[in-house]
């Protein structure tokens, strides 16, 4: 029996004193580290060289014109018929494309669709400008729409063919353990975002490397805290960036670019096609770089008050000063038409590269994985309430433009996995 570990310190709500708390918990999680017979700079270099072999293995299929990014036909899914191979490269680097999700035609129609939508609704002459700025807006037309609420969205949703991508993806995860089902794979709960439409020509900014499942609540929430404990307690080898447990339940700081769900994966759907180099999402396919960006504050290089930059309000950065090793490995996707579906596993870095003079569309419908569970089961009380007024969703800025719109989606469109995703059965 070696002795217990030292506890930590935690708050279920955002600490008053951000600064002061930083201090207190990397000294508590240093001590922690330390208790467990290990220094932190031993973890950390146990997963630096795991990480370290992955970025050369991806840098060194780059150079080679190898493809990084796993991709699978929607056909083998729904036969059931994926390539072992290819479960194995998903499973190694936390992202995915699959080809032909839906058909390409079906999903220029839905395109299409929501130009009818936003246009008959009058949304261009509504549109007040960004309702947040975690992306920025190109002239007066913008390029995120913040439209939830389309047939067309809600079609894709409930479909059977996004309820089988949804479900093989969520299986990639452990979810159960100790006697706990941390999450239901077979049951998606229709997490409603919005749409982009980035039109040829475009110049775009991009979007920073960063990282979405949370700021300083990764560190400082008790059940945050439970679920990265190999990190902590001397058993870093044993970290599963798949296990779900203690992932499904614990609250977010609340800010303005939070995700009040539990996301298995995040998605989109391909509205156009888009090649490679047109300012598209970019990705570190590495699921166990979290492990190192979770121990890299407590280095001896980072201010007692710093999480590297991480802090609440803010998307959690990954920058070339503190994380020059992981950014090396950020890869894009390959070129991919409309009806492809797009996935990353919740705690990978990504980006959006800059672009300039656009060519083609830049289209998309986010649609990630989010199983039902019980954080996902509070979150889908506010979403019926915001579907039946045709509002904006709670994690979203408040502009509830689509509250007037007639030719919304409407209930009694639902077929049993809407339903079912929406809580209503
Ligand atoms: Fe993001």
């Amino acid at each position: 029996m070696t002795a217990p570990l030292p506890p930590l310190p935690s708050w279920e709500e955002t600490p008053d004193d951000l600064p002061a708390a930083i201090r207190q918990v990397k000294a508590a999680l240093r001590a922690r580290v330390a208790a467990s017979g290990r220094t932190v700079e031993e973890v950390f270099s146990v997963i630096e060289r795991t990480v370290e072999a992955e970025v050369a293995e991806i840098v060194a299929a780059r150079e080679r014109g190898e493809p990084v990014w796993p991709v699978i036909d929607y056909a083998d899914v729904e036969a059931g018929t994926v390539p072992a191979g290819s479960v194995r490269a998903l499973r190694r680097r936390g992202c995915l494309v699959v080809r032909g999700h839906f058909p390409r035609e079906q999903a220029l129609a839905w395109d299409r669709d929501i130009v009818g939508y936003t246009e008959r609704n009058g949304f261009f002459d509504a549109y007040r400008g960004p309702g947040d700025d975690f992306f920025g807006s190109v002239g007066s037309k913008p390029e995120i729409y913040p439209v939830y609420w389309s047939p067309a969205q809600m079609r894709a949703r409930q479909s059977d063919r996004m309820a089988r991508v949804q479900a093989f993806l969520n299986a990639q995860w452990k979810h159960e353990s100790g006697g706990v089902r941390w999450f239901d794979p077979g049951r998606d709960s229709l997490y409603p975002d919005r749409i982009r439409r980035r039109p040829p020509g475009a110049d775009s900014g991009g979007l920073g490397a960063h990282l979405d499942p949370g700021t300083l609540d990764l560190w400082m929430t008790a059940s945050y805290q439970r679920a990265f404990r190999h990190v902590f307690d001397g058993t870093i080898e044993d970290y599963d960036p798949w296990d779900a447990a203690h992932r499904t339940d614990g609250p977010q700081y609340p800010g303005t670019t939070m995700c009040s769900a539990f996301r298995t994966f995040q998605g989109w759907t391909a509205l156009s096609d888009m090649d490679r180099d047109q300012g598209v999402l970019h990705t570190v396919p590495i699921p166990a770089a979290m492990a190192y960006l979770m121990l890299r504050p407590l280095l001896g290089d980072v201010p007692d008050d710093d999480m590297c930059g991480v802090t609440v309000n803010r998307v959690f950065p990954v920058a070339e000063r503190r994380h020059p090793l992981l950014l090396r490995a950020l890869t894009a996707i390959p070129d991919v038409r409309a009806g492809d579906s797009v996935w990353w596993h919740c705690d990978l870095i990504h980006s959006v590269a800059p672009v300039r003079d656009q060519r083609g569309w830049g289209n998309v419908m986010y649609i990630p994985a989010a199983p039902w569970c019980p954080r996902n089961e509070r979150y889908a009380a506010s979403v019926r309430a915001a579907f039946a007024t045709g509002s904006s969703p709670d994690d979203f800025p408040a502009e509830h433009y689509e509250r007037s719109w007639p030719d919304r989606f409407q209930p009694a469109d639902l077929n049993p996995v809407g339903r079912r995703g929406l809580g209503l059965d």
